[in-house]
């Protein structure tokens, strides 16, 4: 998912090329805005963490870009690939590192596990 401030920051071009170039193919992709129950779903698990209102509200704020990406050893490589969640710890050339704000405008999310792929997946596109 491309997060509210990349999508705002006209950074979206970019992230998918190399989004592509690292060998994902890109099987839905759409733009939306979720409310912020919407968001306070997506990240339920995070919802007895201090950032939780905060990160709620700033999924919410504006246009975000969900897809769902297909590559041999997915998470682990898409993980690589968009860098730690703090910016200043995302090694050089990751998404993170190049487009994050900071830890909570951070770019881009990517699933945890491939369980958590097909959950957050759904929650985006039903039935895909
Ligand atoms: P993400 O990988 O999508 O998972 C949870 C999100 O919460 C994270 O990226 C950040 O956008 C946000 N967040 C805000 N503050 C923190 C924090 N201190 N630690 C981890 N995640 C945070």
């Amino acid at each position: 998912m491309i997060k509210p401030d990349a999508v705002a920051d006209g950074n979206t071009g970019p992230i998918i090329q190399q989004i592509e170039k690292a060998g994902f193919k890109i099987l839905a992709m759409t733009k939306l805005k979720m409310t912020p129950e919407q968001a306070g779903q997506f990240y339920a698990v995070h919802n007895e963490r201090p950032f939780y209102q905060s990160l709620c509200d700033y999924m919410s704020q504006s246009e975000i870009i969900p897809m769902i990406l297909e590559k041999e050893n997915a998470v682990e490589d898409f993980r690589a690939l968009i860098g730690a969640t703090n910016p200043a710890q995302a090694a050089e050339g990751t998404i993170r590192r190049l487009f994050a704000k900071s830890i909570e405008a951070n770019a881009i999310h990517g699933s945890d596990s491939n369980e958590n792929a097909a959950i957050e997946g759904a929650f985006f596109f039903p039935g895909v």
